[in-house]
């Protein structure tokens, strides 16, 4: 068994178990890829200010999302096609996450159903949707996602139209996949993982095959998800989609100023300062880099989150600081899941929690409420001078 001591631990075990096609589709971004480096490579120009002789003892990460208690604002992100990486994968981090303290938020393009997850935790999740065309399919959706008492429901406005990720194309990733010899080969070194997935019944998206409308099996997928994403989303729609939830609201994936101000509008809960991981428009800028802009639109108004590069408890840091009240991982715990399953979802969260509070404690703060500018040094290149 490796000593595993940071996420990048588990990215490589996740590497080494899980087919190439799955590990290739979380980790990679759209195009030339720059979106996806600089969201992790931007964390690292801001730097962190050392502080001594400040009492360190009885620090607390604690803190809440949309007026939940999370152990650490550190949510773990909707994150399709989960169940592939390790047979079961919904559940089996929707369980880390409950037994940790922390929010999941479940995909709609999930491999476990809504029901399936709810029947496997205690607590109440957050469920994302797409926003789609079918009125009648959106509000089952809601119904659901309701029955299963879901708590908020996160609304990715972000994906109307597909971002191109050039390996899942080469590796024959689609729904269902189209698998080539060299996929084929790869899959069949996979032993423990392929096991795992025989013994499993959920190899599909649960939450439509059987539930959208023509979609009775995986085959007939393809031509859905095709029609299914509707391009001509606007705030109105997404107001008339909170209307049909009734509940809690989180729109994921605002990077722009303006676009927070007409969240504020629609009346969301949160927002999620969010390029989907670098997974769509590649060129964006880095979610990090956006958040003061954001911050100072509307960080007075509505409660902001962030995510997109995190990949360390220093990273979660830098985000709080700049005036985030949560954050989301995606990677590092699809990276922990891909290694060792629920306990690699686990591991994921404590390398997360640990590096959050020593460095809180090397930074001279207790309570994780306290973090703000005056933690950081952030370079005036940070800022940029966009034009
Ligand atoms: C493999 C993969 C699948 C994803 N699927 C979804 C999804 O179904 N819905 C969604 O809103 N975001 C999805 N995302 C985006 C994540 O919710 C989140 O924004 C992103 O992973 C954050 O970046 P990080 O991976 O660098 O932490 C996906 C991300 C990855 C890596």
């Amino acid at each position: 068994m490796p000593v595993i001591t940071e996420i990048e631990d588990l990215r490589r075990m996740h590497k080494r178990r899980t087919p190439k096609m799955f590990y290739d589709y979380a980790e990679s971004g759209s195009w030339t890829e720059q979106t996806f480096r600089e969201n992790s490579s931007d964390f690292d120009m801001i730097r962190l200010r050392q502080r001594i002789a400040v009492d360190m003892a009885g620090r607390s990460t604690k803190s809440q999302m949309i007026g939940e208690d999370v152990a650490m604002p550190v949510a773990l992100a909707p994150v399709g096609l989960t169940g592939m990486q390790c047979a079961d994968g919904e559940i089996k981090a929707a369980r880390a996450a409950e037994k940790f303290g922390v929010p999941f938020a479940l995909s709609t393009m999930s491999i476990c159903s809504i029901e399936d997850v709810a029947d496997h935790t205690t607590k109440p999740f957050w469920f994302q949707v797409y926003t789609l065309k079918d009125d009648e399919f959106m509000q089952r959706l809601f119904d659901r996602a309701r029955a299963a008492n879901c708590s908020a429901i996160v609304i990715t406005v972000d994906l109307q139209i597909m971002g191109q990720r050039h390996k899942d194309l080469k590796n024959g990733l689609s729904a269902p996949p189209k698998f080539t010899i060299a996929s084929m080969a790869n899959l069949a070194t996979k032993i423990p993982w392929g096991l795992e997935m025989l013994r499993t019944k959920r190899r599909f998206f649960g939450n439509i095959v059987g539930h959208a409308k023509g979609v009775s099996d995986p085959s007939s997928l393809a031509s859905w998800t095709a029609e299914a994403f509707d391009p001509s989303l606007d705030w109105e729609r997404i107001k008339q989609f909170r209307k049909m939830w009734g509940g809690k609201v989180i729109l994921k994936g605002i990077l722009d100023a303006e676009d927070a101000k007409k969240a504020v509008e629609v009346g969301a809960d949160a927002i999620v300062v969010s390029n989907h991981g670098g997974r769509q428009l590649d060129g964006a800028l880095s979610s990090i880099r956006i958040l003061p802009e954001v911050m100072d639109a509307v960080g007075d108004k509505v409660e902001v989150h962030l995510d997109s590069g995190i990949r360390s408890g220093q990273d979660v840091l830098k985000a709080l600081a700049l005036g985030a009240k949560g954050t989301y991982i995606g990677r590092a715990f699809v990276n922990g899941l891909g290694a060792m399953g629920e306990a690699g979802v686990t591991k994921a969260l404590e390398i997360i929690h640990k590096e959050l509070d020593v460095t809180m404690a090397l930074c001279g703060e207790r309570d994780i409420a306290n973090l703000g500018k005056h933690n950081l040094l952030v370079p005036k290149e940070f800022y940029g001078d966009w034009a």
